[in-house]
C-alpha cells in the first residue's frame, strides 16, 4: 500500500502535518510520500484568472500526487471553522480539472488544533464534502489540544486517544 498524506495547511510548523505524518507511519505502508502545500504554490482562483491561464500546472500536479496513492491522509487545519484559504484555494483548482479530486482513493481524515475541539467543524465540512470529489472515507479521527496531547517524539501521549485512533486504524487496515 503506497500512502500520500499531508496537513491541509501551509504553516512551516503545521500541527496537521506533525498528525498526517505520526498516522501515516501507523501504518504498515510499502511507501509513505509527504506532500508540502508550500511545494505548489497558486494564484488565487477566480473564473477570470482561470480563462487568462487555465489550470496550473502545480493544481494539475497535486491531483496526479492524489491519483498515485492507495490510501490519501489529509489533516485539516481549521482558520474560522473552515479549511485553510490554501487548502481552499487548491481544491477549488483541482476541481476546475477533474471535479472528482480524489478519484475514488481511499481516504483518512484528521484534524487538530491547539483548542479542545481539534477542528470539528472543518472535518464536519469535509466528511459531508469529500464524497461528492470521489473519495471514499475509510475513517476520521480529530485531536483536541495538540500541545497536551501530542509529543514531537512521541506522538500522541493520552493513551485514551491513541486507543480510540488505534482502532480506528485497524479497522481500516
Ligand atoms: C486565521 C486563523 C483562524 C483560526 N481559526 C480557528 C478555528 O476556527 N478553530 C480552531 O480550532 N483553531 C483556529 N485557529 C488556530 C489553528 O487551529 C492553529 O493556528 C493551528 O496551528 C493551525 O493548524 P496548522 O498548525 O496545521 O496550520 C485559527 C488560526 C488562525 C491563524
Amino acid at each position: 500500500m503506497d500512502i500520500i498524506a499531508f496537513g491541509a495547511s501551509n504553516s512551516k510548523n503545521s500541527i496537521n502535518k506533525q498528525l498526517a505524518n505520526f498516522v501515516a507511519n501507523q501504518f504498515d505502508a510499502d511507501s509513505i510520500e509527504m506532500l508540502d502545500l508550500n511545494d505548489y504554490e497558486l494564484p488565487i482562483y477566480g473564473i477570470d484568472k482561470e480563462k487568462e491561464i487555465g489550470v496550473p500546472q502545480a493544481a494539475i500536479a497535486f491531483y496526479e500526487k492524489i491519483q498515485s496513492g492507495d490510501l490519501i491522509i489529509i489533516s485539516l487545519a481549521e482558520h474560522n471553522g473552515s479549511y485553510t484559504a490554501v487548502f481552499k484555494n487548491l481544491l477549488d483548482w483541482m476541481s476546475r480539472h477533474e471535479a472528482k479530486v480524489f478519484g475514488n482513493k481511499k481516504l483518512f481524515l484528521l484534524s487538530t488544533s491547539p483548542g479542545g475541539m481539534g477542528g470539528k467543524f472543518v472535518m464536519d465540512a469535509a466528511l459531508s464534502r469529500f464524497p461528492r470529489h470521489g473519495a471514499e472515507i475509510v475513517g476520521h479521527f480529530s485531536l483536541p489540544s495538540f500541545s497536551e496531547n501530542f509529543d514531537t517524539e512521541k506522538g500522541i501521549i493520552n493513551n485514551e486517544l491513541k486507543e480510540k485512533l488505534a482502532q480506528i486504524i485497524n479497522s481500516v487496515k
